[in-house]
């Protein structure tokens, strides 16, 4: 009997377009699945969309259309989308589905049957025209950040979800298993930030919109968010309905993939709504990094391309899933620019790889008659230390699998890889073959570079699966015997008197200096209109055209002024104690003609905070005040319009 493995994404929110680090999760939770499919279990891979809440029911509304209309659209592109990235799903549940909807109503009465699930009050901010509920922060100055009228306080009928009820079952749970939350440091996050700190209970339906699954049995109420989300883990198996066999035969998951962000939700709701339900708990959820770009988090404007189906096009499936699962490193966030995408192609693809492949291919086919290897072989002081090493990376990678370090996997591949690279050089086949003599030796070079070519391209698979088919066509074998993942742990599985072909380029090389301005030329060019120049005589400050990225590398915050007093003996310098989020820095500023220390104190203003500190008439100074000023000598301090907290982020 095959062994089930279940692993499921996180449904995709489409409100906003989908960028290159969303189909992270995705690749990741596809390179698993296909391992699992190559180590002989049956797989049940779960993707989808989670359709539901008033910001599509916004969005569609700008775009005049029914939400459910606005949603299809997305749908088909995303499931485009994840066919171009060879995305092996067995299933993709939408929300909005039939089936979907009926377990989740029948959870929702069950826990209100057995109370659970109770009526109360939901208490928020709300601005009428723009029937928009906001919390405290939220508000620019008192007032509505949409629309800058009033808000006032509202109550809203709505059910809660008795979560506290769960905390320490939950707890008790999470210190019993220690694989339940990985990785491990995010255990401690959850336990320290929320479980310890106590749960309150869920919100778990609103009248406030329409568009979600309604609440049966109290008409005006739909599910809320993370009930109707998260379920869909479940509902997708058939929970609840008439036919629950895959329900029965996948329940408990394998592991739940889910981004960092929502990793709470994950283990701690999801956990709790299970447990009320009298079911199993999955039995890992696995929080990843973001891919980043400069460190914040992915947004179009900065100055790289992040369209995931415009990079496929360009640059292969194969080359996207290799970056992205290469890239963010176990527990970690990665950074995305063009120029590391291109390199990424252009090292470990074209050079280690792809080099690899060409030489091994193209020696046997200049140093052998019919392209086919002697079967008379001898074999070198090198054979030995190549195959334990590839041994001993073969299993690793599978530890690495288990524990879903996936990059840390595809690194023991190019381990062997750059063995292999470095056996070329080491045993110099093109020497060899100036003696005839040496003809059974040079076969055995080739015949090991071969053979780890197969054991290579076998364990590449997961993460790049349109390759192998190119590798294995180039030294003669095809999916079947010499390809299953059992056999890459027999040296010498390979035929020995293996015939190559000549094949295409697996991973050409990018010319980067001309690609990268190419890709330049694709983005929208972020200029803005110059301000018309009043007419003066004093000379204008010039400045260089710069890229979005140089000015990303400026961090500006919000910042508090919370002390102020004058410099001694310097007229012009005030020094500062700055409030920047949990932080207090010194800033000197020469600002003293136009502020008083006093009427200072109290503001906001906008933070230079990432400048080399520097001593001003012997003062620290860690960081710069931004002022506006004109050619008549005025001046003011520049600060945020609305209600900001400090140490916010400015761009
Ligand atoms: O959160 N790098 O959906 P979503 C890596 N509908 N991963 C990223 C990323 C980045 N830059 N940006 C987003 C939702 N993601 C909910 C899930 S599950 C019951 C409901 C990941 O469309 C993100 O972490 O906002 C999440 O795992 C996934 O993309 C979908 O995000
Ligand atoms: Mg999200």
């Amino acid at each position: 009997m095959k062994k089930n493995y279940y692993i499921t994404t996180p449904i995709y929110y489409p409100s906003n377009k989908l960028h290159i680090g969303h189909s992270y999760t995705t690749v990741a939770s596809d390179a698993l699945a296909r391992y699992k499919r190559l180590c002989g279990y049956d797989v049940m891979f779960l993707t989808g969309t989670d359709e539901h809440g008033q910001k599509i029911e916004r969005r569609a509304e700008e775009e005049k259309v029914t939400p459910k209309q606005f949603i299809d659209n997305i749908v088909d592109w995303v499931k485009d989308l994840w066919e171009t990235m060879d995305i092996s799903y067995d299933k993709f549940i939408r929300t909005t589905d039939t089936e979907h909807r009926e377990t989740v109503q029948k959870i929702f009465k069950k826990l209100f049957d057995q109370g659970d699930i109770y009526k109360s009050e939901y208490v928020g901010l709300y601005c009428t025209p723009c029937e928009s509920f906001f919390t405290e922060l939220q508000l620019a100055e008192g007032k509505c950040p949409d629309c800058g009228r009033d808000v006032e306080e509202v109550k809203e009928e709505a059910y809660f979800f008795r979560l506290s009820k769960y905390q320490d079952k939950l707890i008790e749970h999470i210190k019993q298993n220690p694989e339940f939350i990985q990785p491990q440091i995010r255990q401690n996050e959850m336990l320290n930030n929320f479980l310890y700190a106590g749960l309150s209970d869920l919100c778990v339906s609103r009248t406030s919109f329409t568009w979600g699954i309604p609440v049966e049995f109290d008409e005006g109420h739909v599910v809320y968010v993370w009930l109707d989300a998260l379920s869909n883990y479940i509902s997708a198996l058939g929970f609840m309905s008439e036919n629950d066999e895959m329900y029965k035969k996948f329940w408990p998951a394998d592991v739940h993939i889910v981004g960092k962000e929502i990793l709470r939700f994950h283990t701690i709701i999801w956990p709790a709504i299970l447990m009320a339900l009298g079911e199993e708990l999955p039995k890992q959820i696995f929080g990843h990094g973001w891919l980043v770009i400069n460190g914040g988090k992915m947004s179009k404007s900065k100055g790289n391309v992040v369209d995931p189906s415009f990079l496929v096009k360009r640059y292969g499936s194969d080359a996207i899933r290799y970056f992205l699962l290469r890239e963010i490193a176990f527990g970690q966030d990665g950074n995305f620019s063009n120029e590391a995408l291109i390199n990424r192609i252009n090292y470990d693809l074209a050079n280690d790889l792809g080099n690899l492949t060409s030489r091994t291919v193209a020696m046997t086919m200049k140093y052998f008659e019919n392209n086919q290897l002697q079967e008379e072989q001898e074999g070198n002081e090198f054979d030995a230390q190549v195959q334990t090493l590839i041994k001993e990376q073969v299993e690793l990678m599978e530890q690495n699998m288990e524990k879903l370090y996936l990059n840390q996997a595809l690194e023991n591949i190019w381990v062997i890889i750059r063995r292999l690279n470095k056996y070329i050089d080491e045993t110099m086949p093109w020497v060899l073959a100036k003696d005839e003599a040496n003809k059974a030796k040079l076969a055995g070079v080739l015949y090991t570079l071969s053979e780890g070519l197969r054991i290579v391209s076998v364990m590449i698979e997961p993460f790049m699966p349109q390759t192998p088919e190119k590798i294995w066509e180039q030294i003669g074998i095809t999916r079947g015997q010499y390809t299953e993942w059992e056999t890459i742990k027999t040296w010498g599985t390979l035929p020995k008197n293996v015939v190559a072909k000549k094949g295409q380029n697996i991973f050409p090389r990018i010319d980067k200096d001309k690609e990268l301005e190419y890709l330049d030329t694709l983005l929208p060019k972020v200029t803005e209109e110059a301000p018309k120049k009043q007419s003066s005589k004093k000379e204008e400050t010039k400045f260089e055209e710069i890229s979005i990225d140089d000015f990303f590398k400026t961090e500006l915050r919000i910042g508090e002024v919370i002390e102020c007093e004058k410099v001694p003996k310097a007229d012009k310098l005030l020094v500062s104690k700055i409030k920047i989020g949990d932080e207090i820095k010194q800033i000197v500023s020469g600002i003293a003609m136009h502020y008083s220390p006093d009427e200072f104190v109290g503001k906001k203003v906008i933070v230079v905070n990432n400048l080399k500190p520097v001593k001003l008439r012997g003062i620290m100074s860690e960081g710069m005040i931004l002022c506006a000023s004109d050619n008549e000598g005025n001046l003011v301090a520049v600060g945020p319009l609305g209600e900001m907290a400090s140490g916010a982020i400015v761009k």
